[in-house]
């Protein structure tokens, strides 16, 4: 056993556990990583009364892994944090700019990042050395595999890594929860001094393999491989020892190492672990590290959040004389901010795992816009801010493919913003991809639209959105969700609707689409401010399904739709279809989300049914797709038909999203032209994953794997989140819905802060000189 430092440690008997302290205390660290280490250098410089103690199993010099990463924003915390290691650190780095990325024969170089790296080995030099200089006293060669090796600490640090023992011990208090992802990958380093962050990507007749690269110091570089779970049994490296792997990626990448070579370090083919606790403290315990939390190799390292956790919780003891509130307060304070960066490493690490869905497809400024905004947490501005050029050829790309789908020219200079080219959809053309989403008003009279509709409308109209949609119209009095909504069965209604379409169709290239739809077993419900999908008290109506589920347990039970319902719902749609055309609607859009009527077909949740309409997905897809041939036939050819989905029920037992995509392509197959993707709200106990963009990851999925246009909806609130979806091909239309009701004219207001003129209607015409401020 060797032990590093100048005082020796003592345990203090009969110290409490987890209560007050008044001055020192005593601090056992199981585990010497960087979050160990750091934390111990903290405490001991807080307070050189402070014992403290690291347990560590390998010896000083015993390692694993190759180079670390560490942004220029995490540097600062470093410097405040200890400016001794942070010199150390910045001392022993390479700093670089660029991001490579090594596509289809290409390299595109975006600048502007600002990363880091050093070796781990290094690090941990520094670390070791710096804690021994405060005198932490580190016991190397110490395996920790009982309580008594911290028998009197007030504090015991569960910085164990990744496979944590004390984590597994206490798992009853932590709840851990390991996912394990299905990508393979390996830790190698190379002798090839990459001179930026370097992604590969590239196929050979296994599949496709990706590399993570960064350098660490002058000679060496971090070599990440990552490929499927197939086609990493394909190349047989399920069966690989560490020098056939060494073999296999120096052969592949042959050209790019230049001669340089592959370097091992145990460097055994893993999955990762993305690891999630339910509490990070129990008693006088605590989670910090690799223990607590993992984020993805793809979007930082977990070196990097192991000592921001140190950080932390080394402030909260500072600031708390008792160790169990200053435990509760490094969880409340470090918690969120690591969830928000699990949440972004999950989305970097599913676009890794999926990246055979954009390779080859995406053009390479797409691909790399795609790459950089993967985590959805930088957009088109902020990438703009690292690296204009980049996203001005990225624009430019994304207008030239807008003009040459649309066959109108996209003629300014600097080209526009994705948001603010044409899109076409058969013989409709809009001026750009943003789109009022269909919203219920619950104001109709016996399904008329009224003034308020006009106005609704109208105003949205105006606000410069390409597409306006009218809300969920019912084909049927009795298919409506409530007394207030709007439908489309009775002449009066065309008329009604033909003012609304000529009102907008006056005020420029904006284009009116209609949301044709049937309650189903969420009919006969009451007005939204009333109560939403609760059922009516007095004058409700019988309502049909394809089973006879309840929706609530105490709403209406609906009658088991027999065929003699279907054919007559199928001829409500049809007659609709043909009304709406009548009125002058531009794009007709079929309600299969959300539980109404087809949707609850659709959906193994709502769908019991056992004859030719229930059971397998083809089934139950059956009445769905009969309707939409009814409307297709119904509708004029030249018109676009839209369908929105609900992608996933977000309940047990639901819809898969790889049946969404079966869904989505049977709907392309029966003349569909685009599929507005939504999700949920097809049962009451459903759990939702809701925030920025939660939809947009289904619009992604089907647009790629299904082969169809699409629009993506929900928690969309910037227009940098519309250029961003767009620019990186995760939709082709942008739909918002309450950000249309808070700002009417929201793409207008999003025009002026682009530099985008959007010509005013003649009655408002002296805005042009109009300079709108702020507070
Ligand atoms: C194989 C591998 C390679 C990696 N390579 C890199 C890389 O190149 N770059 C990068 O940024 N990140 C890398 N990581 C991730 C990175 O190491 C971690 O995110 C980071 O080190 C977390 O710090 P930590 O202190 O929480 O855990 P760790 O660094 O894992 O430290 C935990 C320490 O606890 C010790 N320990 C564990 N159990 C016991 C016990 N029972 N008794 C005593 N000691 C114990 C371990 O020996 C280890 O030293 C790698 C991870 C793995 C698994
Ligand atoms: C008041 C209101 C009414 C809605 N009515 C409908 C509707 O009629 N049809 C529909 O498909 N979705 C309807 N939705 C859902 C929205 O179209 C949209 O999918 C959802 O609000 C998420 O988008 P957002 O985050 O931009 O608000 C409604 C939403 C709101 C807020």
């Amino acid at each position: 056993m060797q032990d590093t430092g100048r005082r020796g440690w003592r345990g203090r008997a009969g110290s409490g556990r987890g209560g007050q302290y008044n001055r020192s205390v005593r601090i056992v660290s199981i585990g010497g990583g960087p979050a160990g280490l750091y934390f111990a250098i903290l405490m001991a410089k807080a307070d050189p009364a402070h014992e403290v103690v690291v347990l560590e199993r390998n010896r000083p010099d015993d390692t694993f892994g190759f180079g670390v990463v560490f942004s220029d924003a995490t540097l600062d915390n470093f410097r405040e944090a200890d400016p001794e290691t942070h010199e150390a650190i910045t001392r022993a780095f390479t700093h670089w700019d660029d991001i490579d990325i090594h596509y289809q024969g290409q390299v595109l170089t975006s600048t502007g990042h600002g990363f880091s790296g050093l070796s781990r080995q290094r690090l941990l030099d520094i670390l070791q050395a710096r804690a021994a200089e405060l005198g932490v006293v580190t016991r190397f060669s110490t395996e920790v595999d009982r309580p008594a090796a911290w028998e009197g600490a007030d504090l015991v640090l569960a910085a164990d890594g990744v496979n944590s023992w004390l984590r597994q011990r206490y798992a009853r208090h932590f709840e851990p929860r390991i996912d394990w992802r299905r990508n393979r990958f390996v830790w190698l380093g190379t002798t090839c001094p990459f001179a930026a962050f370097t992604f590969l990507f590239k196929e050979d007749e296994h599949g496709l393999w990706r590399v993570h690269a960064y350098g660490y110091d002058r000679q060496h570089s971090t070599f990440i491989l990552e490929a499927t779970e197939d086609t990493w049994r394909r190349a047989g490296l399920d069966e690989a020892s560490e020098d056939d792997t060494v073999a296999f990626a120096q052969g592949l990448f042959a050209r790019e190492l230049g001669g340089h070579r592959i370097l091992k370090n145990r460097s055994l083919w893993r999955s990762f672990p993305v690891i999630r606790n339910a509490r990070w403290h129990h008693d006088n315990i605590v989670l910090v590290g690799d223990a607590a939390h993992t984020a993805h190799f793809s979007i930082g390292s977990g070196t990097k959040l192991a000592m921001e956790d140190a950080i932390v919780l080394s402030h909260c003891l500072r600031d708390s004389s008792d160790v169990t509130r200053a435990l509760a307060a490094y969880e409340a304070e470090r918690r969120p901010q690591v969830e928000a960066l699990q949440r972004a490493a999950q989305t970097s690490l599913e676009w890794f795992e999926q990246v055979e869905r954009y390779h080859g497809r995406l053009e390479p400024a797409e691909f790399a816009f795609s790459l950089l905004t993967r985590s959805l947490r930088v957009t088109h501005d902020t990438l703009r801010a690292r690296d204009a050029k980049l996203v001005a050829t990225v624009d430019a790309a994304f207008a030239e493919r807008a003009a040459r789908q649309s066959g109108v020219s996209v003629s300014m200079t600097p080209p526009p913003p994705p948001m603010f080219t044409p899109f076409k959809l058969r013989g409709l053309v809009l001026a750009n991809r943003v789109v009022v989403s269909p919203m219920c008003q619950y104001s109709a009279e016996d399904g008329t639209p009224t003034d308020w509709h006009l106005v609704h409308l109208g105003s949205r109209a105006v606000g410069g959105a390409g597409l306006v949609m009218t809300e969920m119209t019912d084909v049927s009095r009795q298919g409506r969700i409530s007394p207030g909504c709007t439908g489309m069965y009775k002449p009066e209604h065309v008329t009604a609707w033909k003012r609304i379409v000529d009102f907008v169709h006056a005020q420029g290239p904006v284009r009116i689409g209609i949301q044709l739809g049937h309650a189903g077993r969420k009919g006969s419900t009451r007005l939204l401010w009333e109560g939403i999908d609760e059922p009516l008290a007095e004058g409700s109506w019988p309502i049909i399904a394809p089973s006879s589920l309840p929706y609530f347990p105490h709403s209406q039970v609906p009658r088991e739709m027999d065929r003699a319902d279907m054919l007559a719902v199928r001829d409500d749609f049809a007659r609709a279809a043909r009304m709406a055309a009548e009125a002058g609607f531009d794009l007709l859009e079929l309600h299969v989300a959300h539980g109404y009527l087809l949707a609850s077909f659709v959906s193994p949740l709502t769908n019991h049914r056992r004859d030719a309409y229930g059971g397998a997905l083809a089934n139950r897809l059956r009445f769905p797709l009969e309707v939409f041939d009814a409307v297709r036939a119904a509708w004029p050819a030249a018109r676009p038909m839209s369908v929105r989905l609900s992608a996933t029920d977000w309940a047990d037992g639901g819809l898969t999203t790889a049946e969404s995509v079966e869904v989505a392509r049977a709907f392309r197959v029966h003349g569909c032209d685009i599929i507005d993707v939504s999700t949920g709200n097809t049962v009451p106990d459903d759990s939702p994953a809701y925030g920025r963009l939660f939809q947009t990851p289904f619009s992604d999925l089907i647009r790629h794997e299904a082969g169809i246009a699409t629009m993506t909806v929900g928690g969309i609130a910037s227009y940098a989140d519309v250029n961003s979806i767009l620019a990186a091909g995760r939709a082709d239309l942008c739909v918002l819905a309450r950000a249309h009701l808070h700002d009417p004219y929201w793409t207008r207001h999003a025009a002026h802060a682009q530099n985008i003129d959007l010509p005013w209607p003649n009655q408002y015409i002296t805005l042009k000189d109009f300079t709108p401020r702020s507070r």
